[in-house]
């Protein structure tokens, strides 16, 4: 089944329209690093604005544990949003307390206001269902309809995503409309070649992402803090390079099952080796057989992949028709340990096709890169839904929106 989209709420001038987004961007001391996750709800409410709907917005920011706390505060992320929007947006200092009802009251026909971080109250993240559906009814108070928008939080069974979706007439806004639409093009029918590229620093958090897309992809390609468990299990000695020992076996099944259906899984034939984990840590190229072979001997670190890696990656990815990529071949932020990443981002900007960067890492480390989002096919805004998603998974803030 479909989403529910906007159309199907009708028209909304006049409405108080809740819309939940997904605000949940990165601080450094109370700065937004990047705001991309702002930017992509402005066309969900720019819409609604010019409809003259009377605008709620409400997210989560980090992970606090259901009592307010200062340094994950809404109030930066509304001032910016402001400055996006170039016009006025009112701040409510709490949830759903007076600040947020005087603010809900007090909307005209074509204004907005945020209300405080929606994890400042228990019952947003609660375990227990009748207290999720208590605070969500508390939600529903402020508005007539929910605009659902928030596609990195759409794995999440939590108040403002659920229960609040099933309390007031709902829909998925623009956001979550696109978001699904270009995933579901990798999940059904991608057109080949299709090629996944998979870094960041765990394999713990590509399990199924891997076991799903073993099947479907036709290349797939390792690199990262999980390319040395990989390596491990070819069994490299990788030094001090991130490994996650426990998985060895697991991922060995993986290289077994990619050569067994004919997937070519293709794994880094060199990294940048370091001295240690810091911006100016001396570094050299080894070959991934031979990691140990440095100056550094087993005290050596791998931080990113080699160039000759980065090469065969990026042919790879320039060849293919459809491109996923998730997680950042290296410690992007220490320039020393940036040009894996930065080869990759730059041979996805050459694709033939449909090329999809999914996850706040991969999003942040292109923006960061000087790439901008027009180069891609799409920026996923979802790190953990969107692996999911691809998983094949049910995500409860979709199923509660008619997607099936
Ligand atoms: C994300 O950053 O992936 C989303 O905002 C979800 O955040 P969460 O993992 O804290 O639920």
């Amino acid at each position: 089944m479909p989403l529910r989209t906007l159309d199907s709420l009708g028209s909304l001038a006049g409405k108080r329209v809740i819309v939940r987004v997904d605000f949940n961007v990165p601080l450094k001391e109370g700065v937004i690093t990047d705001d991309g996750r702002i930017r992509a709800a402005l066309p969900t409410l720019n819409h609604l604005l010019n409809s003259g709907a009377r605008v709620i917005a409400c997210s989560h920011l980090g992970r606090p544990d259901g009592t307010p706390d200062a340094k994950y505060s809404l109030q930066p992320v509304a001032q910016r949003l402001s400055e996006l929007l170039g016009s006025p947006v009112a701040f409510a200092r709490d949830t759903v307390g007076e600040s947020a009802q005087g603010a809900s009251a007090a909307l005209d026909d074509g204004e907005i206001a945020v209300i405080e971080n929606l994890r400042f109250e228990p019952g947003e993240t609660a375990k227990d269902d009748a207290e999720r559906r208590a605070f969500a009814q508390k939600l529903a108070d402020l508005g007539d309809a929910l605009v659902s928008d928030g596609f990195g939080v759409v794995h999440r069974k939590q108040a403002s995503v659920y229960e609040l979706a099933d309390l007031l007439p709902s829909a998925a806004g623009l956001l979550i409309e696109k978001e699904v639409d270009v995933l579901d093009r990798l999940t059904e029918n991608p057109e080949r070649p299709y090629t996944v590229v998979l870094g960041g620093s765990k394999v713990s958090d590509k399990l199924g992402v891997i076991e799903h897309l073993l099947p479907r992809a036709d290349k797939i390609l390792v690199g990262g803090g999980m390319l040395f468990t990989f390596l491990a299990a070819q069994g490299h000695p990788v030094g001090r390079s991130l490994l996650e020992a426990d998985l060895i076996d697991t991922v060995r099944g993986y290289i077994e099952t990619a050569h067994e259906r004919g997937v070519e899984l293709i794994l880094p034939v060199d990294a940048v080796m370091a001295s240690g984990f810091a911006a100016g840590a001396d570094h050299v190229v080894a070959r991934s057989d031979a990691l140990e072979d440095t100056p550094f001997g087993a005290d050596g670190m791998g931080l990113d992949i080699g160039p000759t890696s980065a090469e065969i990656f990026a042919d790879a990815i320039r060849s293919s028709k459809t491109v996923f990529w998730n997680g950042p071949m290296g410690v992007f932020e220490m320039p020393a340990f940036a040009a894996g990443t930065r080869t990759i981002a730059a041979a996805l900007t050459h694709v033939d096709g449909l090329s999809v960067v999914g996850g706040g890492d991969s999003a942040a480390a292109v923006r960061q890169l000087g790439f901008t989002d027009d180069q891609f096919g799409h920026i996923s805004t979802g790190g953990g839904a969107s692996l999911e998603f691809l998983e094949g998974k049910k995500l409860p803030g979709l199923e509660i929106l008619g997607w099936q």
